[in-house]
């Protein structure tokens, strides 16, 4: 642990300089406009990898943005961790609600202000500044390969592809992500599971033309009336999902697991407080761990349609738009709750409107394992870099690609994120703390040491 705090205490500028550099690429997956940045990034991300001391560091084109690998192969005996993460991010739009510019990063109160900064580049780069310290102390003590990808924020379908095609180069014991966040610095946690994901965009048609809202309204049906009757009546009055046969397939939890989520340090007034929100909302009968971590939701991201520009403009709106999202968990599939929402929602669309729906990206939810050496490794390291024991949660976000990590390499993961729920990931004025920046430096490479510990055991 010396030599940790030690290399971390005499690389401290560099380490976040580094971090910024990083931070300023507006790798932004889903707009194309962005195309030569994120590309720019891929590139960036494997010299890093090298500077370090990763062999074999490659640029791997896919369909889409590339994936950046590299290895470190020590000794063909000892364990090998996967690290995955993402160098893409969210757009960072509405952009006047950022105090200081998204790609310029700028420290606030010990705080890095970015796009990105928690989400995933503050995380994963902990990665590989923890790889250089473990090649730089001669402490590395087992086998280590990246793979971090260009697409995660826009559903990772290239390397579900790459994943299925490089088996062999992506051989592990166990994969290793920091992209999660933790209760509190005060009270570190795991995550030991995240939420699967099913998302729709629905666009529901009425006339054939914009009309005048004079001369047709009140004999015509407003598309965006119905459709928001038809979003409003997705959930019940105790906020139940009302989809037919939706909780079919979810596994409740058992007592002793619902009271040891519970246990979790939990502040309902700085919650509310933090978020401007006078009450919670959910589904009855369950906590807001419960809501967040085991239940499944769903949600409109977005809903548009008609006059939106300056001033008034009196119309009935031809189309009406929205983009619904469903977190799923065990044992809910994407397909099956895709599928079940297609058909409920054209089920209830009256005979005034035609109803569209498109599928987007989706993905499968995951429970990881509590009681393997990988887990207990995390669990070693987070103990002895916070003074702490972990606290086992439930994550709502999502990592589609983990069960495919699962299901095509055999892989289980470690869930070790650094960042807070309230990082603002994907918000304006997203931010990931210095402190934790460090503390995840100095954690990682005990993970190593105690993964490598225990798989000799
Ligand atoms: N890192 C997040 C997921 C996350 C955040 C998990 C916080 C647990 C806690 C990831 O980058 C993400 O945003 N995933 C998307 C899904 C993806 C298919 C766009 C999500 O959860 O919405
Ligand atoms: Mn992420
Ligand atoms: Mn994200």
């Amino acid at each position: 642990m010396q030599h940790i705090k030690q290399y971390v205490d005499e690389h401290r500028q560099r380490l976040l300089d580094e971090l910024f550099a990083l931070l300023r690429f507006p790798s932004v997956s889903a707009d194309p406009k962005y195309k030569t940045d994120v590309l720019n990034t891929a590139d960036h991300v494997a010299q890093k990898l090298r500077d370090a001391g990763a062999d074999n560091v490659e640029v791997c084109q896919t369909a889409g943005y590339p994936i950046v690998y590299g290895e470190k192969i020590i000794n063909a005996a000892k364990p090998t961790v996967l690290v995955y993460g993402h160098y893409d991010v969210q757009p960072a739009d509405p952009i006047e609600l950022w105090h200081t510019p998204p790609f310029e990063p700028t420290v606030r109160d010990g705080k890095i202000y970015a796009r990105g900064a928690c989400d995933d580049k503050g995380q994963f780069y902990m990665h590989v500044k923890a790889f250089e310290l473990m090649m730089q102390t001669d402490t590395l003590p087992c086998n280590i390969k990246f793979m971090i990808e260009g697409e995660e924020e826009v559903g990772s379908s290239n390397l579900s592809i790459f994943v299925k095609a490089n088996k062999e180069k992506l051989k592990a014991d166990v994969v290793l992500i920091s992209d999660t966040s933790m209760i509190s610095m005060e009270h570190p946690s795991l995550e030991t599971g995240l939420r699967g994901l099913s998302y729709v965009e629905v666009e529901v048609t009425g006339p054939n033309r914009d009309l005048h809202s004079g001369v047709y309204g009140g004999a015509v049906a407003n598309p965006i009336t119905i459709l928001s009757k038809m979003i409003a009546a997705m959930h019940d009055e105790n906020n139940h999902i009302t989809i037919p046969g939706f909780y079919d397939e979810v596994i409740e939890l058992t007592p002793a697991e619902r009271t040891a989520l519970n246990n979790a340090p939990y502040d309902e007034a700085e919650y509310k407080k933090d978020l401007d929100v006078v009450e919670l909302w959910g589904e009855k009968g369950y906590s807001t761990f419960e809501r967040t971590g085991t239940r499944p939701t769903l949600e409109v991201n977005g809903i548009w349609g008609g006059y939106i520009g300056e001033g008034a403009k009196t119309v009935l709106p031809s189309k009406a738009h929205a983009k619904i999202s469903m977190r799923l968990v065990p044992n809910q599939t994407f397909e099956q709750i895709t599928e079940m929402f297609t058909k409920h929602f054209l089920s209830i669309a009256p005979a005034n409107v035609k109803v569209k729906i498109t599928p987007h990206h989706g993905g499968e939810p995951v429970v990881t394992p509590t009681d393997g050496i990988a887990y207990k490794a995390a669990q070693k390291a987070i103990a002895e870099s916070f003074g702490k024991e972990p606290i086992p949660t439930r994550g709502g976000g999502s990592i589609p690609i983990v069960a495919l990590f699962e299901a095509e390499l055999g892989l289980k993961t470690v869930l070790m994120g650094f960042g807070l729920d309230s990082d603002a990931l994907h918000s304006p004025n997203e931010k990931y703390d210095i402190f934790n920046y460090y503390k995840g430096i100095e954690t990682i490479p005990l993970f190593h040491k105690y993964f490598a510990e225990l798989s000799e055991a």
